[in-house]
């Protein structure tokens, strides 16, 4: 009699001495995963901690091949547009597409402006289902414990869906300043993400510290959205503890 179970060991920690060491652990492990299969699909969170780990891709972009390369935008600001310094966009353009000269046929991301809502998150789902499941996604971990912008709730959704932003979303250095009322993110939901065959979560500094003795309880709860990675049989946390 089959039997299936759920993977609950929990993940692997990584931890590093510095930023620089983790940024170089990351983005190793990345090249090598990448280079494993001819194609990939490789989605990609914003924010301060994976952008080293970009810089370095960037880098070392002759050992990664754009055409064999297809990356697929985690989350965005709903409203914010598209080229705005703050969106998740024009950080993807910065760091990832233009560096590692990944083609518009290749990129797929919600749209910030689109006017439908429900049809842009079936346009992403509609992709995954076709595309998917994702290769290698590189998360961060919000300072409320959210992925994306999957945020605490009584519930987790599974699939691209347009989020309420929590005030600690809104409060987020990205989007801060930017000058524009944004109450709501597209995200990607937590069974696309956790239907990734690797996921990989950088996280550094001081004011993450709390929220990652939350998550290493491996208590498994939608008010920690993060603890659900905990059901992933593939998942390496890269820690450092000092903001440097
Ligand atoms: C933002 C982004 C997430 C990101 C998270 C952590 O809300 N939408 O994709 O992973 O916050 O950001 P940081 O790495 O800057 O702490």
């Amino acid at each position: 009699m089959a039997k299936t179970n759920y993977n609950l060991s929990f993940m692997l920690i990584t931890r590093c001495s510095s930023v620089a060491e983790l940024n170089e652990l990351a983005s190793e492990y990345i090249i090598k995963d990448l280079s494993s299969r001819p194609r990939s699909l490789f989605c990609t969170a914003t924010g301060n901690s994976p952008t080293g780990i970009y810089q370095l891709l960037a880098d070392k972009k002759d050992r990664i091949d754009p055409q064999g390369l297809s990356l697929i935008k985690l989350d965005e600001w709903y409203n914010l547009p598209m080229d705005h310094p703050a969106s998740c966009e024009y950080y993807l353009q910065q760091y990832m597409i233009r560096p590692l000269g990944v083609s518009d046929g290749n990129y797929t991301g919600f749209n910030s402006l689109a006017k439908d809502t429900a049809a842009e998150c079936k346009r992403i789902n509609d992709f995954l289902t076709a595309n998917g499941p994702i290769d290698i996604c590189v998360l961060g971990i919000g300072l409320n414990g959210h992925i994306g912008f999957n945020e605490p709730a009584d519930y987790l959704q599974p699939h691209a869906h347009l989020a309420t932003l929590s005030d600690t979303s809104l409060n987020h250095t990205m989007i801060k300043s930017s000058g524009v009322e944004v109450k709501y993110g597209f995200t990607l939901g937590v069974a696309d993400i956790l239907q990734s065959k690797k996921i990989i979560l950088p996280v550094f500094g001081k004011n993450k510290k709390e929220i990652m003795e939350q998550l290493f309880e491996a208590k498994i709860s939608s008010q920690l959205p993060a603890s659900v990675l905990g059901l992933h049989p593939d998942v390496t946390v890269f820690y450092c503890e000092n903001d440097s």
